[in-house]
């Protein structure tokens, strides 16, 4: 499918028919989301992966009771991660074993801590939210790329996420990513016309 036609076709479905994404189509899934562009190309997020039925009944509630929570195959939680020194430490590591010359990492590493130490704690998570949103473009379109369908969510309680999910401090549910096989239809996309939108 082109690229148009992918973004022209998705659409976020509120119901699932609960059928299982097989193991191949999850695993291109998430190797797309892992592609994803990232600010230094730090990814400071992790991505919680739920598909058992309980913990999903569980969410539920949390959710505001949207029923894709519970009829999706997989619910992405995608949470951005405050440990942004940990991810430029393990960045270093990730270099070296690349094969990028020892005089190029340092430099590199520099900016980035000097760009870590500049934030507040309110600045690293907001920071961090925003990469977590360019992964979650790829994953609904790479869904829809993929033959199956997604719906993307902010409608839930990052809280009551993290006890249910029982994630370290450093970890904030930000967004969420419903993936399965569509049992609803979509409706005419609402767009605003380009006038609105871009400006000369
Ligand atoms: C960040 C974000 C959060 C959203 N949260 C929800 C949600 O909690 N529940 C829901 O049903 N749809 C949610 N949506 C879907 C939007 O309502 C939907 O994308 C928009 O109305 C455009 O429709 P379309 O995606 O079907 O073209 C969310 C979309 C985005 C991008």
């Amino acid at each position: 499918m082109e690229f148009k036609e992918i973004v022209e076709t998705r659409y976020a479905t509120k119901r699932f028919d609960g059928q299982v994404l097989s193991g191949e189509k999850i695993d291109q899934l998430l190797e797309i989301i892992r592609m994803s562009a990232s600010s230094f190309g730090l990814q400071p997020y992790v991505i919680k992966i739920v598909t058992d039925d309980a913990v999903k009944k569980e969410l539920m509630p949390a959710s505001f009771g949207q029923e894709q929570i519970t009829t999706c195959s997989h619910l992405l939680v995608f949470c951005a991660n405050l440990d942004v020194k940990g991810r430029i430490d393990e960045y270093a590591k990730l270099m070296g074993k690349s094969g990028v010359p020892q005089e190029n990492i340092m430099p590199y590493i520099d900016v980035m801590k000097k760009f870590e130490a500049g934030l507040d704690e309110q600045g690293k998570l907001s920071w961090a939210q925003r990469q977590t949103y360019i992964a979650v473009g790829n994953a609904i379109n790479g869904a829809k790329s993929l033959g199956f369908d997604s719906c993307p969510m902010e409608g839930f309680d990052p809280k009551a996420y993290s006890e249910i999910l029982k994630l370290p401090e450093n970890l904030i549910p930000s967004v969420l990513v419903t993936v399965g096989y569509a049992a609803d239809e979509p409706k005419p996309k609402l767009r605003y016309p380009k006038h609105v939108l871009f400006q000369a």
